[in-house]
């Protein structure tokens, strides 16, 4: 993924709100010449500026901004007008509003609310989208296709339900074994015809797990059927790479199977910085979904969207502090990010967004603080562009499957509201963060080539084929660490028969786990495990080890008091832990991980990391390697480099780096 030598900076700008008074544009290009913008992200819902009748086509607007933007230097984003419909397009064909899962149909208005199925939508949509191929798609200033914007929801229209019956025909072949797949027979839920089955709805269906699993899968396909089609029209006229603005651990769509259509990722970043308790959960956070999103095609990404000082749509939408843009901007480049990109250039004058943060306020000047923070990190940007084209390289990977919190979701049992996956996921993932040690966050049918270390948190939905595929990881030499929960059901979400872990874990693990205890919120279990004591929260594994499973921990009160809660079996020439609790904070999980990264020689790039300090390494072909240090706390943090190391942005020389509170800096390693 190489898109420009710079890194990107610019962000989401609606020129279409200011027709009316275009000097604002002439404006525009000179404020964004002071704050160094090299990139606007133009026609995110522009539907009704560029087809304001059905037929009447008006390209002015990005006519225009295309001769001034490439008059100033500043690249284009092309997105396609398809995440907001005009109204007299609902108007005259209804078909194209969705209708909700409680079977009501919508009514115009808001966002992202077409039907997924519709054909009459497709086709205004792939027309749309072919002019603008045709008119733009060579234009030397047009960077990137950025197809529709943030794809989420789902449609149960009949139009949808027939596409899920035919889908479901594809995938069974017979609807004898769909039946099978299902478990129909359960409640005298069995079908004798695709044409029969009904999608969820609150109203309908909800416990056929099945059913839910499928009807989401589809959803998925259906959307990335429609950005096929999107993707199709604009190539028309246009090579252009084309991406579409993903939500991180957004659980609306499979977005490993999203992405695969597109050229390269990008996604929509809006943590809540500024929290009382302080904001190490939020960078661990952030850096995790950074991961999760490079991951996704092991590629680095856009930061598409991100607020340069306040969201207007979280319940508390406070102010970031001088210096936290910067620092979260920072963050996203440690992690793979080729840019830095804001939502949005100006702020509207009307409709819900005209209080979101922005680089130009409703004031209209330069001299604001949030301006100037953004021009001075334009300029810093472009002393840190050697870094483009440097990725992390990491050889941990977590494990994170869609179908399988969706699994997780659906399951009643355990607790039964949130099974808190992500958090499961996290705490595997913070050890690692906090010794910089950087990790890929994989599906589990993908590739583990390259990988030492594997760790599947709460992997609960593992088909035999994946279990085959861990089996072999640990047999050739892998570690893996799986926790409780593992591989209970298959790919349709059955159970795998005789003994969890199934499909064949049991013998990696050297262990069955015969019951999984549920706890209060407010429980805690205690337990002792490589020569400690720490506590287990939520769940409790019981487990009936094998003679050779050796046993790192056991469990200190309740009635499974003596039993194993934590193992360690050598298979082939590697090696399976199992942790079979939720460790409650975190200490148990850090001493672990500390010992398992000595052990396989994964290595801090600092000799020491303060706490609220977080290191993320990027390397490029030519083996040099950029430290991003950033400071997460709110004081002071002096950084011991161990040798001496030059600051990117002007080759100064330390060995000792001083952050203020919310500083970070790019090293030369
Ligand atoms: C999303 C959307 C933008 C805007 C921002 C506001 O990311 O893509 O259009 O609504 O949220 O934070
Ligand atoms: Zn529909």
């Amino acid at each position: 993924m190489k898109l420009s030598d710079k890194i990107i900076f610019g962000g989401d700008y609606n020129p279409e709100q200011w027709r009316e008074t275009p000097e604002i544009w002439d404006e525009d290009m000179r404020l964004m010449r002071l704050a160094h913008w090299n990139e606007a992200t133009l026609g995110v819902f522009s539907f009704a500026e560029l087809e304001p009748e059905e037929g009447v086509f008006d390209f002015s607007v990005p006519d225009a901004i295309f001769e001034k933007a490439e008059q100033n230097g500043v690249k284009i984003i092309l997105s396609t007008p398809s995440g907001a419909m005009p109204r007299w397009m609902a108007e005259k064909y209804p078909e194209i509003l969705r209708t909700l899962d409680d079977r009501r149909k919508a009514v115009y208005g808001r966002r992202e609310n077409h039907c997924l199925t519709s054909p009459v939508y497709r086709e205004k949509v792939a027309e749309i989208d072919r002019k603008l191929s045709e008119r733009y798609g060579k234009n030397p200033a047009l960077l990137a296709w950025h197809i529709s914007n943030e794809f989420n929801g789902e449609c149960h229209c009949p139009l949808c339900r027939a596409a899920f019956c035919d889908f479901l025909e594809k995938k069974y072949g017979t609807v004898d074994r769909l039946n099978a797949a299902w478990w129909t027979r359960f409640w005298s839920h069995r079908a004798n015809a695709f044409s029969e089955i009904e999608p969820p709805s609150p109203i309908g269906e909800t416990c056929v797990h099945g059913l839910t699993l499928d009807w989401k899968r589809f959803v998925t396909a259906q959307t990335a059927d429609f950005a096929r089609a999107e993707i199709e029209a604009v190539r028309a006229f246009s090579d252009r790479p084309v991406t579409t603005n993903l939500m991180g651990f957004y659980q609306g769509l499979d977005y490993r199977e999203l992405s695969k259509p597109f050229d390269f990722v990008s996604w929509d970043n809006y943590p809540v910085w500024g929290k009382p308790e302080g904001d190490e959960g939020t960078a661990a956070w952030t850096a995790l979904t950074h991961d999760l999103m490079r991951s996704m095609k092991r590629e680095n990404f856009l930061l598409m969207e991100s607020t340069p000082s306040h969201t207007n749509w979280k319940d508390v939408n406070k102010l970031y502090r001088p210096g936290m843009m910067r620092l979260a901007s920072l963050q996203a480049l440690a992690h793979g990010s080729e840019s830095v990109q804001y939502f949005q250039w100006r702020k509207s004058r009307g409709s819900s967004e005209k209080m979101h943060g922005a680089v130009v306020d409703h004031y209209g000047k330069e001299d604001t603080r949030v301006f100037g923070e953004v021009a001075a990190l334009g300029e810093e940007l472009e002393k840190l562009a050697p870094i483009v084209g440097s990725t992390p390289r990491p050889r941990v990977a977590l494990l994170y499957d869609w179908d399988n919190v969706w699994a997780l979701q659906d399951l009643q049992g355990m607790q039964k509201k949130n099974k808190q996956v992500g958090g499961a996921l996290l705490r595997q993932y913070l050890p690692f963060w906090r010794a910089g040690i950087s990790c890929d966050v994989i599906g589990r049918r993908e590739s583990y080539e390259g990988y030492s270390l594997l760790v599947a948190p709460m992997t609960y939905l593992c088909e035999a084929e994946t279990a085959k595929r861990l089996a072999a990881f640990v047999r050739e030499g892998g570690t893996l660490v799986a926790t409780y929960a593992l591989a209970q059901t298959d790919e349709n979400d059955l159970c795998h028969l005789g003994g969890f872990p199934g499909a064949g874990l049991s013998e990696v693990f050297g262990l069955r786990a015969e019951e999984l205890d549920t706890l209060y919120p407010e429980e805690r279990v205690k337990i002792s495990a490589l020569g400690e004591s720490y506590l287990a929260k939520d769940y409790c594994e019981i487990l009936k080890p094998e003679a050779d499973t050796e046993i790192l921990g056991v469990y200190e009160s309740e009635f499974y008091a003596g039993t194993p809660c934590l193992t360690s079996h050598a298979y082939g020439k590697g090696r399976a832990y199992y942790i079979a609790f939720r460790d409650a904070d975190g200490a148990f999980s850090g001493a672990f991980y500390r010992r398992l990264a000595g052990e396989l020689g994964l290595e801090s790039p600092l000799p020491e990391i303060p706490a609220g300090v977080s290191v993320q390494v990027r390397e490029n072909e030519k083996g040099e390697a950029f430290l991003f240090v950033l400071n997460f706390s709110r004081e002071e943090r002096r950084v011991p480099l161990g040798r001496e190391m030059t600051l990117l942005k002007n080759g100064e020389a330390l060995s000792e780096l001083v952050l203020p509170p919310y500083g970070g800096e790019v090293l030369r390693a």
